[in-house]
């Protein structure tokens, strides 16, 4: 039987045509492209947050390695894990890179304070990432795919920055998380579309439940993130959690092939 996909490929493009279109949508006050150039942090106080939003960001990216670090050879997929291997190398030089620009900014290692955050992370999840590859894919989801809708409107709407990182951000971080999301996808419509109509409905209606799991566990930690990434970056747009709720949706429409209309009703950011 030959299947005839429809989808488009997971590109950059993609994402901001898509994000471009749920802001007209749901939120047309979010400006699409920046409106004025960003300060680059200079007072006491704008480095104090900055410190905290960095932190929170090495954490992310941390956690990704140690839950990686922690599934790779309990997934017994080898093209998984060859992906799995850059993704590890990737987001871990994300976190070293952040680390060190704190350190060269406040003149210590913040590598404590970091853990400290990872540590929230597992608080949070508990076993979800490791309960084999429903959870997996539920974490992926959640800390590659989800959560680019929030850095596309922080780079719109963002009047603070630090030069370094902007510039380690645009040529490293950017691509690397490009390529993350895509390799997911990859890897999980190779599993999807190889399932009969029946099975792809089981599939879709687990990693969903996991999905809204994961949702409902993450919710304390994504409202505290907005609030420590808004002060650091002088974010003063407000209502931005319906372009994450929408972007969920269309992220999950893509991955399990349904229309966002016949999703069932997601927990939301705001709940
Ligand atoms: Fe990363
Ligand atoms: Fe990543």
């Amino acid at each position: 039987m030959t299947v005839i996909i429809t989808r488009p490929a997971w590109t950059i493009e993609f994402e901001n045509e898509t994000i471009d279109r749920l802001i007209d949508k749901h939120a047309p006050h979010i400006p699409k492209k920046r409106l004025q150039e960003p300060k680059a942090i200079a007072t006491a106080e704008e480095l104090e947050n900055f410190y905290h939003f960095r932190v929170g960001g090495a954490a992310h990216d941390l956690f990704i390695v140690q839950v990686v670090a922690n599934v790779i050879d309990k997934i017994p997929d080898p093209e998984l894990q060859l992906f799995l291997s850059r993704q590890l190398g990737d987001d871990g030089a994300h976190a070293e890179n952040t680390r060190r620009r704190v350190e060269a900014l406040f003149g210590h290692d913040p590598i404590d304070d970091i853990q400290k955050q990872v540590q929230k992370h597992w608080d949070f999840m508990g076993d979800i990432p490791r309960r084999g590859w429903l959870g997996f894919l539920a974490f992926e989801l959640h800390y590659e795919h989800h959560i680019v809708a929030i850095g596309s409107l922080n780079r719109r709407l963002s009047r603070l920055y630090d030069p370094e990182s902007s510039s380690f951000a645009t040529a490293r971080i950017i691509p690397d998380e490009t390529f993350h999301r895509a390799g997911v996808a990859e890897w999980w419509l190779r599993k999807f579309d190889k399932a009969s109509p029946t099975e792809k409905a089981e599939l879709a209606a687990q990693v969903i439940e996991a999905d809204e799991e994961v949702q409902r566990r993450r919710n304390p930690y994504l409202k505290e993130h907005e609030k420590v990434s808004r002060r650091a970056l002088g974010i003063e747009v407000e209502g931005t959690g319906v372009i994450y709720d929408t972007w969920r949706q269309e992220v999950l429409s893509y991955f399990f092939d349904i229309p966002v209309s016949q999703l069932p009703k997601l927990v939301s950011i705001d709940d």
